[in-house]
């Protein structure tokens, strides 16, 4: 059987796009530019690289992840966060094939405190977290058969530095830690997410979904299960997020409920406790 064609854009360097990649290998035919390699501005570039490779699913995870500094630039997050996803969307629904685009659980601000749905209305505190919104906005507006929308949260995985390898890291050479106590989110591992987006492609689903790991924790639970697995020790003081200032606002709580994808595929995505186990015992020993 022939595999299927798609571009992981953000697959060379990215967390999630070298997730999908990696999980990708076996059946499908993928390729990973990186941003040197194609101008994923340019609409015309990239109509001819699809048509040249007979690519029927491209996979967005290119985005302006820096949190922090997107507060000080706006432009540079709304061009990649909002001007990005229109641009491929124009591009995927001229040749109707499949655009999966990701994007995150800090569309919320986090004042809730039971898990968020798809049908919940999102409200930012954060400039990445308002132009994230704005590219689901103008990708939600023209609903297709063929766009799947995907809100992750709280990554960690092979590949690139994340969370967990920094606090294993930071474990090695510290006999104490300050960790935030008061957010709560659904950790999620990489190569979960990139399996369950397969399975959603593969239902020839299409709308908004939630997808993270099952269960919820705190960054101070999420470091103390990461430490503890990786047979280290290392004190963990709990701190407020007023004691650890960040230039941008984080919702207090962004679990997100996936029970849409569970209807979808019939299946509940592991427990994040699981996959952090596997995770830290696969790639951090
Ligand atoms: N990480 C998380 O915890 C998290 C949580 C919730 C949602 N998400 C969402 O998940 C998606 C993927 O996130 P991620 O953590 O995998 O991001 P990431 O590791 O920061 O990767 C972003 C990718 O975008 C590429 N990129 C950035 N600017 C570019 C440009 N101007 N031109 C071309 N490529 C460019 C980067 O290439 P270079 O390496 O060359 O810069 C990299 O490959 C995003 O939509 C993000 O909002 C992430």
């Amino acid at each position: 059987m022939e595999k299927r064609k798609a571009l992981i854009l953000g697959g060379k360097t990215g967390l999630v796009g070298q997730a999908l990649a990696h999980e990708m290998n076996k059946d499908w035919d993928a390729i990973c530019p990186g941003r040197n390699d194609i101008d994923v501005f340019n609409a015309a570039q990239l109509d001819e690289f699809i048509r040249d490779n007979k690519i029927e699913f491209i996979f967005n995870t290119v985005a302006y992840t820096q949190v922090d500094q997107a507060e000080d630039e706006q432009e540079s997050a709304l061009k990649l966060n909002k001007k990005l996803p229109s641009v491929l969307e124009k591009v995927c629904s001229l040749r109707n094939i499949y655009l999966i685009h990701y994007s995150t659980d800090f569309v919320f601000d986090g004042k809730k405190n039971t898990p968020y749905t798809t049908q919940d209305v999102p409200c930012s505190q954060s400039v990445y977290g308002r132009s994230k919104l704005e590219g689901e906005k103008i990708l939600l507006s023209n609903p297709r058969d063929k766009l799947i929308v995907i809100r992750t949260a709280w990554l960690f995985g092979p590949f690139k530095t994340n969370f967990v390898d920094k606090i294993i890291s930071l474990a090695r050479r510290k006999d104490n830690l300050d960790i935030v106590h008061d957010q709560v989110g659904s950790p999620t591992y990489t190569i979960d997410l990139a399996k369950y987006s397969l399975k959603l492609v593969d239902r020839e689903t299409s709308g908004l979904f939630h997808l993270t790991n099952s269960g919820q924790a705190t960054w101070c639970e999420l470091a103390f299960e990461a430490i503890r697995y990786a047979g280290l020790y290392c004190k963990i003081n709990p701190i407020t997020s007023a004691e650890y200032p960040q230039k941008a606002a984080r919702p207090a709580y962004s679990v997100l409920d996936c029970s849409k994808y569970s209807m979808v595929t019939g299946s509940i995505p592991r427990p994040w406790i699981q996959s952090l186990r596997e995770y830290v015992y696969n790639y951090q020993q």
